[in-house]
């Protein structure tokens, strides 16, 4: 087999990067290890920013988005006993996020790559990459048991954080920086009306908690647990007995309960490899980069990845500006960075970091401080709904 850019994963990154290649012409095959099914049984992200609501748009993908999706103005902040808004409008320039989930987007995505025709192959199992340095790498994996080799121009690692990718660029130029957290997110979703309109991000000497949704009719919310926190220990009872001691009136006295459709524990990290090119190879999301949820930002970040590749790879298809290539990994890793700072900020600033009285007190100052004044909402507001995109030259 052969194509223009081979493509391991079909998680965001892998899809949205194919369909928008496949738009432009460039022709692309995605492996992927797990099935259709398991991929879109995997609840995650929830908040788009502007830049990757735009993207999906390019990518012809925002139709039912735009239908389904719920546009949000403003975040909450709930602590000490209050909640404060952000409005988003008002101090990131008028810009907002879109609340629309990941299981969704990966539908769509799905669905446009089997009307475009493109070849995804599921349950591909023993990928592995050769020649990255060469002008012909190629993939190896087996389908069904029989060996397949395919060909490229190019290949995209948009394996997620336990893919293969990584591993390719050789230990002495790979550098990793990791921070790992010491609690969880338990996370639980049900069909039931959000109890609030908003976000609400929750600081209390408990511990975290957040209050999403999927719709105006299908909720989903977590509460920090410890690391060694189990599923089978959190009863749908004690979930929502503790979800309501962390939060404020009235949404404690509000919150409509009802049996989980789904319960699980997510471990929180940061993570940043560098560089993210080598050679011919280019890695892509979760693959390069992780971060802990509380700022939003870890589907968008490798939206905003997918954003430079394919702008690069267009250039270099078309007007022949291969020059570009080795500007992908710098212009993905200061966005990264920023991203990387804000949501290990709004971690810090939200979780019950330790037992020491004068760090809560310093975390409650910063609520109140950035809360509390023009410049701090500002802040907030600015990374919340996402860094602009750099322009690729
Ligand atoms: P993935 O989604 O991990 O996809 C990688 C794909 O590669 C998978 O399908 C995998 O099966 C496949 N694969 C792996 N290895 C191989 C192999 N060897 N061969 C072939 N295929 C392979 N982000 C936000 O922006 N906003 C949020 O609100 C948010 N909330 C989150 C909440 C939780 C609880 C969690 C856990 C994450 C959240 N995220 C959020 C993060 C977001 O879900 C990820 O950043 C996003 O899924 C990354 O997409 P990806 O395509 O890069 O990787
Ligand atoms: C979610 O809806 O799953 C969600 C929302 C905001 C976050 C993280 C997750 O920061």
């Amino acid at each position: 087999m052969r194509t223009q850019v081979a493509i391991i994963g079909s998680g965001p990154s892998g899809l949205l990067l194919g369909q928008l290649l496949q738009n432009a012409g460039i022709s692309n095959v995605i492996i992927e290890r797990r099935s259709p099914d398991y991929v879109l049984s995997r609840i995650r992200a929830g908040v788009l920013e502007e830049g990757t609501v735009s993207l999906l748009h390019e990518a012809g993908v925002g139709k039912r988005m735009d239908h389904e999706g719920v546009v949000h103005t403003g975040v909450q902040i709930a602590f000490g006993g209050m909640s404060r808004r952000i409005d988003l409008g008002k101090y990131a320039e008028g810009k907002t996020v879109m609340v629309y989930g990941q299981t969704e987007l990966t539908r769509d995505l799905m669905a446009a790559r089997t009307a475009a025709a493109s070849l995804t192959l599921y349950d591909v199992t023993d990928a592995a990459i050769h020649q990255p340095l060469t002008d012909h790498p190629y993939l190896t994996f087996s389908v069904n048991g029989i060996k397949e080799r395919l060909d490229c121009d190019y290949i995209a690692g948009c394996d997620g954080f336990r893919g293969i990718s990584r591993d390719a660029i050789p230990a002495n130029i790979r550098h990793e920086y990791e921070k790992i957290y010491p609690f969880g997110w338990l996370g639980l979703l049900a069909d039931t009306p959000p109890v609030s309109h908003e976000i609400v991000y929750g600081a209390h000497e408990r511990g975290f908690s957040l209050c999403s949704m999927r719709s105006m009719t299908r909720s989903r919310y977590y509460v920090e647990v410890p690391l060694d926190a189990k599923v089978e220990d959190w009863s749908d009872d004690r979930f929502w007995d503790e979800l309501k001691k962390r939060l404020p009136e009235p949404y404690s006295a509000e919150i409509i309960t009802g049996p989980s459709l789904e319960k699980s524990i997510a471990g929180l990290r940061s993570f940043v490899v560098e560089p993210m090119q080598y050679g011919r190879l280019f890695l892509v999301g979760d693959a390069a980069h992780i971060v802990p949820p509380t700022g939003a930002k870890g589907l968008n970040l490798a939206a905003s990845d997918v954003n430079y590749l394919y702008r690069i790879l267009l250039k270099v298809y078309r007007e022949g500006r291969i020059d570009l290539l080795e500007k992908y990994s710098p212009l993905c890793l200061d966005r990264i960075w920023k991203a990387e700072r804000f949501s290990w900020w709004m971690t810090s600033m939200l979780h019950r970091m330790s037992d020491n009285y004068f760090d809560h007190r310093m975390q409650q100052a910063e609520l109140d401080y950035f809360t509390g004044s023009e410049e701090g909402l500002r802040a907030i507001a600015r990374n919340y709904v996402g860094l602009p995109y750099q322009d690729v030259g």
